[in-house]
């Protein structure tokens, strides 16, 4: 940063727009006069639809923010609540820390600087950097692993042929072809538990068209009774990704739906852009949220920490490879599957990060154009 000169409004307003924290300022008759896009996000509504709103419009009258609100404007001290429950329009309730800070200069000018800091999202981002942790470390035992089996099980099963040509009975063929069936069938294990090998090639393509494909593909071979239901957000910009890739990681996640559900159920494939999103510790300005939400009995507790390792299953003719294959794919494309699952809502995101370049990021990202209001 430049230390010689101020700072431009410029910069303040790209650095308030840009927290991941939302930010509110307060006149002091508690009309709300300033609110960054992830306070937007949090609300849910768009600032043109907030701003001047009295603070008791905004907030429930129990809120223990609106009551700290008035005690800060009253006391004039700073007050910081820790995990305070808030209730936000459109039903939704969340736990925060909330900062208020009276910010005034003269009697006549004071006003109210809120901070709120969701806690949801910051457990959010521990449980994700954890997730990935293990999954790295993982990969790094299995790719260890699988390069001193794979070796010697190359020279055995090369040694193996050569011994098939010498024998002298045909007979005793049968145990030279079972070492080279199990050599194969190792090798085959090995590699589906490194996942995926080949190179992503990536094109920037429409993520609704991977969904529509995949739709189409598992509608054909599934029971009448299970009824899918779509809800796109159209103005999702296109995603730079490798079209198969893609297709082979949602079709992963909706066949787990499909048979979870059994016969009758509901699946819904719902697409969403998440602005300043972190996705583990990496914050990005704008994600691609795919999930896939269905309402079977949910994952069994015991598996639910482990199941985007490979070859863990709950179903017994189960390979337990569909979601590390899934995952390992996702994260190819810097993304993430999370899941969260109760009996009756079962609920899969795969998270891509859209790396809009310059211009084209300003454009795509203005609050009129993302936030539902
Ligand atoms: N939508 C879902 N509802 C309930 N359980 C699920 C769902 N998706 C995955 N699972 C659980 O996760 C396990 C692992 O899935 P996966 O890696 O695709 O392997 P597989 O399908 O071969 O068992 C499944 O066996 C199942 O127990
Ligand atoms: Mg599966």
């Amino acid at each position: 940063m430049n230390t010689d000169s101020k700072p431009t409004a410029g910069l303040h307003q790209r650095i308030l727009d840009n927290l991941s924290h939302a930010v509110l300022m307060f006149d002091a008759a508690l009309r709300l006069v300033f609110i960054n896009p992830a306070g937007e996000m949090l609300f849910a509504v768009s600032a043109s639809r907030l701003l001047g709103l009295p603070a008791k419009d905004i907030l429930p009258a129990d809120s223990p923010l609106l009551a700290a609100l008035r005690r800060g404007l009253r006391d004039g001290h700073p007050i910081t609540e820790h995990e305070v429950q808030l209730s936000l329009p459109g039903q939704h309730k969340l736990t925060a820390d909330c900062t208020v800070t009276p910010l005034s200069t003269r009697p006549d000018d004071s006003g109210l600087l809120v901070e709120l800091r969701p806690l949801d999202h910051q457990r959010r981002v521990a449980r994700e950097e954890q997730q990935i942790a293990r999954q790295q470390t993982f990969r790094t035992l299995v790719r260890g692993l699988a390069h001193e089996i794979k070796n010697p099980l190359g020279g055995l099963r090369g040694a193996a042929q050569l011994l098939e040509r010498e024998l002298p009975a045909a007979g005793l063929k049968e145990y030279t072809a079972i070492i080279i069936g199990e050599a194969d069938r190792l090798r085959n294990l090995v590699d589906h538990l490194l996942g995926p090998n080949t190179i992503a090639r990536k094109e920037s393509l429409n993520i609704h068209r991977v969904l529509e494909h995949v739709r189409q593909l598992v509608q054909a071979e599934v029971p009448h009774g299970i009824r899918f239901h779509t809800d796109y957000d159209p103005s999702i910009p296109h995603v730079t990704g490798d079209r198969d890739q893609l297709i082979q990681a949602v079709l992963n996640v909706v066949r787990n739906a499909v048979q979870a559900v059994g016969n009758e159920g509901e699946i819904t494939l719902r697409t969403r852009a998440r602005r300043q999103f972190t996705i583990g510790s990496r914050q990005h300005r704008l994600v691609c949220q795919v999930c896939v939400i269905d309402n079977g009995p949910g994952i069994p507790e015991e598996l639910v920490e482990n199941i985007f390792f490979p070859m863990v299953s709950g179903r017994a003719d189960g390979t337990g490879l569909g979601l590390s294959i899934a995952q390992s794919l996702i994260n190819q494309h810097d993304g993430l599957i999370t899941c969260k699952s109760r009996p009756g809502h079962t609920q899969f995101c795969l998270l891509l990060p859209l790396e809009t370049g310059g211009a084209s990021t300003e454009k795509t990202t203005t609050s009129e154009e993302r936030i539902p209001t």
